[in-house]
């Protein structure tokens, strides 16, 4: 399903290099659970947002279902990103002072689902997460936790078939957090592709498969 061959990632800014990934090769097969691990810095969320078509690789290929990344336009890759995949960002990126209802409900009105079903659809997964006592509350004001739990529900209401997620449990206690990777394994034993950053091996022992990144290249533990 993902397939990667020498994918590198060169940040240049005012003259200045950095190095993220170093000729990274690997494959996720469909229904895999992946943790990705590795130290601040080391290319995780560089690597992500390439396995999620919102970054271009500086050379290498990306082939998600045998598809060549760099091939499509920029409408391909929008209904891709759209349709396929669910990304939770490391930041949120939830619109600021906007419903949760409002943020969960954006993707399918993007895609032009009707209104009944998005709501029907948005309940279910605001639900899931466990907020529907704050259906109508702002995002910001809303606790790291829960704005993590909105864009967890945001991330799948398109039913993507794989889910993308940068430390999905990172500003979550610890009970909370077993009960989002409780989600992310029934979603997974419905046939859904995951692949997860976190830097807690108890969270990463949730997936069926561990990779460890060190300064932008694959290592074993
Ligand atoms: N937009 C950017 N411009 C320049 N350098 C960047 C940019 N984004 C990331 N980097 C650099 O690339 C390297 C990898 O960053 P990345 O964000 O992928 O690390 P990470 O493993 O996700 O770290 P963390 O665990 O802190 O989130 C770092 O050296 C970082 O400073
Ligand atoms: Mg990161």
């Amino acid at each position: 399903m993902i397939s990667l061959k020498k994918i590198s990632k060169v940040y240049r800014n005012d003259g200045v290099e950095t190095v993220a990934l170093r000729e990274i090769n690997f494959e996720i097969k469909k229904g895999e659970f992946v943790a990705i691990m590795g130290p601040s810095g080391s290319g995780k969320s560089t690597l992500m947002h390439i396995l999620g078509a919102l970054d271009s690789p500086t050379s290498g290929k990306y082939f998600l279902d045998g598809q060549d990344i760099a091939t499509l336009n920029d409408d391909q890759l929008a209904e891709i990103r759209n349709q396929k995949i669910g990304f939770v960002f490391q930041s949120f990126n939830l619109l600021p002072r906007t419903t949760i209802l409002k943020n969960v409900t954006l993707p399918m009105a993007y895609a032009g689902i009707d209104i009944k079903r998005r709501l029907e659809i948005a309940h279910k997964y605001i639900d899931l997460v466990g907020l529907t006592d704050r259906i109508d509350h702002l995002s910001n004001q809303l606790s790291g936790g829960q704005q993590q739990r909105v864009a967890i529900a945001r991330s799948l209401v398109m039913d993507p078939k794989i889910i993308l997620a940068d430390e999905p449990t990172g500003n979550i206690a610890s009970d909370q957090a077993e009960s989002i990777m409780k989600i992310f394994k029934d979603l997974n034993k419905q046939g859904r592709t995951i692949v997860m950053i976190t830097h807690e091996p108890d969270i990463a022992a949730h997936a069926k498969r561990v990779i460890y990144l060190r300064d932008g290249r694959l290592v074993k533990k």
